[in-house]
């Protein structure tokens, strides 16, 4: 079985990063193979509302790395979405990746890909203390659930951080983010594809 991280912060050492690795490295002890991708690293474009994923193809007008992502995510098993919040919310490579999303509905609103055997997790790492700060941010990762049809998401949240691999001082958290992965791992069946 398969889980993939998808990471949303530039940074491949930053706390957003660590905690993702570290929810697959709990899967991974769970025997999972785990595969992270960087949202920066792919070249995925804006949506341009075009509608034809509405129309006869069901299919996304624009060619880039959208659809190889896409791909990965129809044959993981576990699925860990990760983001800083820059600006009160998910950060642009990771609101850019999400809009494209919206292909996956079709015009009669429902899913074009089933993921309602899949697990999921959510990361939200930031600065800011105030407990409602993260609230926009998990709504928006939520949605990206929603539009795979994924019920089980576990989201894990830490704040008051700055400066790159600040989480890894943190014990609790870093042990919550690897049972995370091992107790989602264990929890799965094969997912239908
Ligand atoms: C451009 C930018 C915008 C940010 N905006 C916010 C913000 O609106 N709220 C907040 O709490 N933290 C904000 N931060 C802080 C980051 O969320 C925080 O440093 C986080 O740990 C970075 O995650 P990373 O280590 O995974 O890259 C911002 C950081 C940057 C670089």
């Amino acid at each position: 079985m398969k889980a993939l991280g998808i990471c949303g912060s530039a940074r491949h050492a930053g706390n957003t990063a660590l905690l993702i690795e570290t929810v697959l490295d709990g899967a991974r002890s769970s025997g999972m193979e785990t595969e992270t991708v960087f949202l920066n690293e792919l070249d995925i474009g804006p949506c341009t509302g075009c509608r034809s994923c509405k129309g006869k193809t069901e299919e996304c007008a624009t060619a880039d790395d959208f659809a190889g992502l896409i791909d990965k995510v129809r044959e993981a098993d576990l699925i860990v979405i990760g983001s800083p919040i820059y600006m009160g919310q998910v950060t642009g490579q990771t609101k850019t990746f999400l809009d494209r999303m919206y292909s996956l509905r079709r015009a009669d609103r429902t899913i074009r890909l089933d993921g309602t055997k899949k697990k999921g997790a959510m990361v939200v790492v930031c600065g800011s203390s105030d407990p409602s700060h993260p609230d926009g941010t998990r709504r928006t990762l939520g949605v990206f659930f929603r539009y795979l049809n994924t019920p089980d998401v576990v989201e894990l949240v830490e704040q008051g951080l700055g400066s790159e691999g600040e989480v890894l001082g943190r014990t609790e958290a870093i042990a919550r983010a690897r049972e995370a992965g091992q107790n989602l791992a264990g929890g799965l069946s094969p997912a239908a594809r």
